[in-house]
């Protein structure tokens, strides 16, 4: 079983946004699996790009969705966004530049952001979506 895996608990009841936190959450077991595996920079880094980029793609997503509904919220979600994008901006660069390794507790932290965002600030705009009739 995957140690980072997405479930219903985290199902915002879009099915678009579901499988994308689905997709981050699969990116996040890959980098794991590479760590376990002793996988180098070469492996490990187009990884965590691959997680800042497909990040940024998501949330762009996600903020086009809520425009589009008129989110009432959105201004702050965008922030949200900025500042959960620049830390694994900051991640990546760290990690480029050998100061940082991949480690546990960087996993544990990405799967905290990733949870922790979906449960806190995502679920927020679900009745807001789905009343517009997104699904
Ligand atoms: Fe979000």
């Amino acid at each position: 079983m995957p140690q980072y895996a997405w479930n219903d608990k985290y199902s915002v009841g879009i099915q678009t946004i579901d499988s994308q936190h689905a997709n981050l959450f699969c990116i996040l077991n890959e980098l794991s699996d590479a760590m376990k595996c002793g996988q180098g920079k070469a492996v490990v880094g187009p990884l965590l790009k691959e997680l800042l980029q497909y990040t940024r793609v998501h949330f762009a997503e996600e903020e086009k969705m809520m425009a589009r509904v008129g989110y009432p919220d959105l201004a702050n979600h965008r922030l949200a966004h900025t500042a959960l994008t620049q830390k694994v901006a900051d991640f990546v660069v760290r990690f480029e530049s050998g100061e940082m390794a991949l480690s546990i507790e960087l996993l544990d932290f990405l799967n905290g952001w990733l949870g922790n965002h979906i449960l806190g600030t995502d679920k927020k705009y679900s009745p807001h979506m789905k009343e517009k009739g997104l699904q």
